[in-house]
């Protein structure tokens, strides 16, 4: 548990708070590049760590990213007119470029030089893999992108989406990393039974992920702090002399990785939209051949851990908390644990139902949650030393991000973060 001062100080993330701060320091994804399709279209509203701006692709093609309210009277911008280079309030007429300027101010004499004195909030934009990236951080400071092996794949070789998702980043950060859900949360009726046909399929498949799930429920977790976060390890007994082992990665400042099927990885961000709203995505890349395209279209209209989503520019999810995420309890009663269709859907249920901000004074922490509990002091302990001069260091090396999560099976006496065939898995070689 946290105390309430604690809890705050993780998840409030306005400008001037120390997690607000700390997460300025890093370059993160904010919009699709499809979401703002043509050069000269339609504007979108964005919000950023409580931040109220308007994204828009101007007549060269790139992306902008302004303070929603015009500097005059303070006007929404949203309604603006995307027309050469900038956008143009619709009050009165001043008009802004890219880089927050105010370079047209018709309701002023042709003589006076006031628009050269006003200026309104711009972050710069990188357009990265299909998504938009943007920095709101210190302009002087050297903050790198981050060096996913997503973003270096053939565009033929990955596939990202997002989803609004209505509560606090930190608490979706902990869904990501909580590998002790998934015997539960994910699980069909036969998994939780663990009835003899799903227990024999598990031998069948002699997937390590089937089989190793069926024979040990009760994995044993460790956490150790590493230069780009937190690695969490779960170790199952495998009854044959080693230990099969799944590694979960925290990344700062709020991405999970995953192990997922050798050649298909996955990673989400959690890119908090207010201290109530967080923008969830899934980044998924193959490591050798393109995705395959039927698989891509599902993806595209919602399957798996990509969601469903409404049409509109908030990518707000077909099964939300308003609709109680479509949950069917006959099939609750009879095929899967949760009664709720989609993984991402699942996911959404528990962390929403949590509450907005979820209150931490109140938990019972297991021995489950030890990559929880890491992950959670990491991020304190780094807004904490921010607040006293010291840069986080993993803003400023996108190299440390060139990982892969994975799992294996070890001998008992390895080195669970040390062995060497785990380093060399983790490595990305794109
Ligand atoms: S409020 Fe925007 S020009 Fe007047
Ligand atoms: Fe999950």
């Amino acid at each position: 548990m946290l105390s309430i001062e604690e809890n705050e100080k993780l998840a409030k993330i306005g400008r001037g708070t120390a997690m607000g701060e700390l997460i300025r320091r890093y370059w993160m994804p904010f919009r699709l590049s499809s979401d703002l399709p043509e050069a000269d279209g339609e504007p979108v509203r964005v919000t950023l760590l409580g931040e109220s701006l308007v994204a828009f692709r101007d007549t060269s093609g790139k992306v902008c990213l302004i303070q929603r309210h015009c500097a005059h009277r303070w006007s929404d911008l949203f309604y603006g007119r995307n027309e050469e280079g900038g956008l143009r309030c619709t009050y009165h007429g001043w008009k802004y470029d890219g880089a927050g300027n105010c370079v047209d101010m018709p309701t002023e004499t042709e003589e006076s030089s006031y628009k050269d004195k006003i200026r309104i909030t711009a972050y710069p934009v990188k357009e990265s893999g299909g998504v938009l990236w943007t920095y709101m951080g210190p302009p002087g400071l050297a903050a790198e992108m981050p060096e996913f092996e997503y973003l270096k794949v053939p565009e033929s070789h990955r596939f990202v989406s997002w989803n609004w998702q209505e509560n606090n980043f930190a608490q979706a950060i902990e869904g990501g990393i909580d590998s002790a859900h998934s015997n539960f949360l994910h699980a069909t009726l036969d998994a939780y039974h663990r009835t003899d046909a799903w227990l024999a399929k598990g031998e069948r498949t002699r997937r390590m992920r089937d089989l190793y799930h069926a024979r040990d429920q009760h994995p044993k977790f460790f956490a150790e702090d590493t230069d780009y976060g937190v690695m969490t390890g779960a170790r199952r007994e495998t009854g044959e002399g080693q230990h099969y082992w799944r590694f979960n990665l925290f990344l700062m400042p709020f991405y999970t990785m995953p192990p997922s099927a050798q050649k298909q990885k996955f990673f989400h961000a959690f890119v908090p939209i207010d201290d109530e709203n967080v923008q969830r995505w899934t980044f998924t890349w193959s490591l050798e051949s393109p995705l395959p395209a039927e698989q891509v279209d599902e993806w595209r209209v919602g399957a798996g851990l990509h969601a469903a989503l409404q049409p509109g520019p908030d990518h707000v999810p077909v099964q939300n908390r308003s609709n109680d995420y479509l949950i069917d309890r006959e099939r609750q009663r009879t095929s899967t644990f949760t009664g709720i269709t989609g993984i991402g859907d699942q996911d959404f249920s528990v962390q929403e139902g949590m509450g907005r901000l979820t209150p931490r004074q109140n938990e019972h922490l297991g021995t489950t949650d030890v990559g929880i509990i890491k992950m959670r002091r990491r991020l304190l302990r780094d807004a904490t030393a921010l607040e006293d001069g010291d840069e986080p260091r993993s803003a400023a090396d996108g190299g440390l991000y060139h990982l892969r999560a994975t799992d294996i099976l070890l001998e008992p006496e390895a080195s669970w973060m040390d062995d060497a065939r785990v380093k060399e898995l983790m490595t990305a070689t794109w």
